[in-house]
């Protein structure tokens, strides 16, 4: 239709990074596949680029933006990057790990992707064609995942399109989103602090680490602005842990529990996360007005799945 008319489709082949690298060097939007879930991109040092992400998406302008670099080196130069920050940069980077660290002083940033805030939220996507993208680019650049605020996040260049096509200047193609769900986010000081559960489990950081992570992700606080209860929102309500549907209920299952669509039938996380906003646009497609979902063991990459199931679940403001 019109709208994918005006927002153009590019290849992930070097013609198409380049022209993607183009458009965001002229203060362009330009959705992206990362390893997580698609990023509607902006050059991060480019005040007016970030504001037209926050219009582009409807985002409350106090919820700050992931600022997305190529590795330690470049993030070095936007923030202080400690010793524990580097250590976990060397384990876990490129990959699906956000940190929260302190900003520097005149650092290449706009303001408006902190929010206010002294820290900025940073990660080098896993991704080859993220990486290239941010190669050909090379600028930082903050990208929220690119759907609309509250909306489930896309998994794949059509859900972008489906969300915020006519309102973005292009959406590179780069297949399913392997991974499924965002980034963990870790905040660092005073002491670690995970603040959204993600595709890193935090067992795994818990085991770099040596220590039990403590865990803030009550959407009441203010240091997690991102963290709003109802999120993730499909259009049907959701119902969670059920064993089976009643009545005028879809049911999305999972392992042994069965359902119209399965997160996975044979039970496995991966699979599920990888499946899990690819079933709630399915269900938003079918026109599902009530979702009954199948319960998810809450280990490994099952806590990032629960945590969005959960905002999916919550009461819409
Ligand atoms: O996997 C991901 O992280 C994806 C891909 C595109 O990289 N991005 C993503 O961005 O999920 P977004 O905007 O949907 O979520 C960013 C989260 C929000 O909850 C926001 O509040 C939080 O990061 N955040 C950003 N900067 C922060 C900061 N300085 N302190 C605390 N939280 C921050
Ligand atoms: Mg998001």
């Amino acid at each position: 239709g019109r709208t994918d008319l005006a927002t153009r489709r590019l290849r992930p082949d070097a013609e198409g990074v380049a022209s993607a690298a183009a458009l965001l060097r002229e203060g362009g939007l330009v959705a992206f596949p990362t390893e997580t879930v698609y990023g509607l991109g902006a050059d991060a040092g480019d005040g007016r680029a970030v504001a037209g992400i926050y219009a582009a998406k409807g985002r409350p302008s106090f919820n700050p933006l992931i600022v997305h670099v190529a590795d330690a080196e470049a993030a070095g130069r936007i923030v202080e990057v400690t010793p524990l920050a580097r250590e976990l940069m060397a384990a876990f980077w490129p990959g699906p790990l956000t940190l929260v660290l302190r900003s520097r002083e005149g650092a290449a940033v706009s303001p408006l992707v902190m929010a206010g805030l002294p820290t900025v939220a940073l990660r080098a996507p896993a991704h080859p064609v993220a990486r290239a993208l941010l190669e050909a680019v090379g600028r930082p650049l903050a990208a929220p995942s690119a759907n609309p605020s509250g909306r489930v996040s896309p998994t794949t260049a059509d859900h972008v399109l489906a969300g915020l096509g006519g309102r973005i200047a292009a959406v590179l193609d780069g297949g399913a989103c392997a991974v499924g769900v965002e980034s963990t986010i870790l905040a660092l000081e005073p002491e670690p602090r995970l603040l959204r559960a993600g595709g890193l489990p935090v067992e795994a950081l818990e085991q770099a680490l040596g220590q039990r992570i403590a865990v803030d992700t009550d959407p009441a606080r203010v240091a997690a602005p991102g963290q709003m209860a109802s999120h993730y929102a499909p259009k049907g309500s959701v119902r969670l842990n059920a064993v089976a549907a009643e009545p005028g209920e879809v049911m999305l299952g999972f392992g042994p529990v069965g359902g119209e669509l399965t997160l996975s039938a044979s039970g496995d996380l991966r699979e599920a996360a990888a499946s899990l906003f690819g079933c709630l646009h399915r269900l938003d497609a079918m026109g599902a007005g009530r979702i009954a979902v199948a319960p998810v063991p809450e280990t490994g990459l099952g806590r990032a799945i629960n945590d969005r199931l959960r905002r999916a679940a919550a009461p819409r403001s």
